[in-house]
């Protein structure tokens, strides 16, 4: 059974493919569809949908591919595939294929419609619903993008059967937070459980943590105030995601944001009760992470790029007494130093 949680722009659908995209086809007429995929996520691709694509592109998967180069591939694709302004991109994949596919979908001609099929729970969750579309460029992440809202965004949990356990976690680092900001009852459920697997209700996890980013967005979608509070974790994890993504050891997303949450907590607020939780939750779906001693500096130059700087301060969100609550505090790289000798004694 589909459910659909509306936005003033367009509807996000939570369950099986077969049944919203047709139903999100017939309400976007469109000239031509142009498909996106990776090279993971083609391989998932439902036969009715590739018959139904008049054409397609397929890159190479992973986040060293989110970058001007894969745009040109694209842009390329969509020019000789003839499409016109009336054509609609549908992207299969995760936040890489999204964003980039977004990206390009709003820039080619000055901007096509696209519909968001998020495979992976990071983009279910987060990526795909927002309109924030982005590639990375010169080793900082997301620098360079746009904001516009997806025509539809198709969430079906089914994928998630598909994603290594590894992918699994990564994502839900996105749930952890949309609780811990937004939603006490989902808070409490993730504090009991245990594991992450297919026997849970995803599609109620979902939908409960899709609401709180649906609720910030809808009441920031430009990101001038509270939408920053999306970006708890973020300011110390984009940093450590990007020091370590040509590192024969990166982090995913969702690690680097974990250990993001755990210190920018820290920083803002000390060990006080809902630090402990969040310790407490962390611990169980991330493994700790050796950090290396002297990253602090290289980590401190890439934070000099985070989005929310203003006036040459580097400014990090956290959650505040309340839901949807944002503190904005700027950091000085002695706290960041501080709160990545704090981790690591953590081991
Ligand atoms: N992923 C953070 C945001 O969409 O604002």
């Amino acid at each position: 059974m589909t459910h659909a949680v509306r936005l003033r722009d367009y509807t996000v659908s939570l369950g099986p493919l077969a049944e919203s995209l047709p139903e999100a086809l017939r309400e976007l007429p469109y000239s031509k569809l142009f498909l996106l995929a990776d090279s993971h996520t083609a391989a998932l691709l439902p036969p009715f949908l590739d018959r139904l694509a008049d054409a397609r592109l397929v890159l190479e998967p992973g986040e060293t591919h989110k970058n001007l180069h894969s745009c040109t591939q694209v842009w390329q694709a969509m020019l000789a595939a003839g499409l016109d302004r009336e054509a609609l991109a549908l992207h299969l994949g995760g936040g890489v294929i999204g964003d980039l596919g977004g990206f390009c979908a709003a820039t080619f001609k000055r901007g096509i419609r696209f519909v968001q099929v998020p495979t992976t729970l990071l983009a279910m969750t987060d990526a795909a619903i927002g309109g924030k579309l982005a590639v990375d460029f010169s080793g900082v992440k997301n620098i360079v993008g746009v904001f516009q809202n997806p025509a539809a965004v198709l969430a079906d949990p089914a994928f998630l059967t598909t994603l290594p356990e590894r992918e699994l976690r990564s994502g839900f680092a996105e749930v952890i937070k949309h609780a811990l900001i937004g939603d006490p009852a989902l808070w409490a459920t993730i504090r009991k459980l245990q594991t992450l697997d297919s026997r849970l209700d995803w599609q109620a996890l979902l939908r409960a943590s899709i609401r709180v980013k649906v609720r910030i967005v809808e009441e920031d979608p430009l990101e001038k105030g509270l939408r920053a509070l999306l970006n708890f974790g973020h300011t110390i994890g984009h940093a450590l995601e990007a020091y370590y993504l040509d590192s024969t050891e990166p982090l995913t997303h969702g690690e680097a944001v974990a250990i993001g949450m755990l210190t920018e907590y820290w920083i803002a607020c000390g060990e006080d009760a809902r630090f402990g939780e969040l310790k407490e939750v962390i611990a169980r779906f991330f493994p700790w992470r050796d950090l290396s001693s002297g990253a602090a500096p290289a980590l401190w130059q890439l934070m000099q790029q985070d989005k929310k700087n203003a006036a040459g301060a580097v400014r990090m969100a956290t959650p505040a007494a309340g839901i949807d609550t944002l503190r904005l505090r700027a950091i000085q790289e002695s706290d960041l130093a501080h709160a990545l000798d704090f981790y690591r004694a953590l081991r």
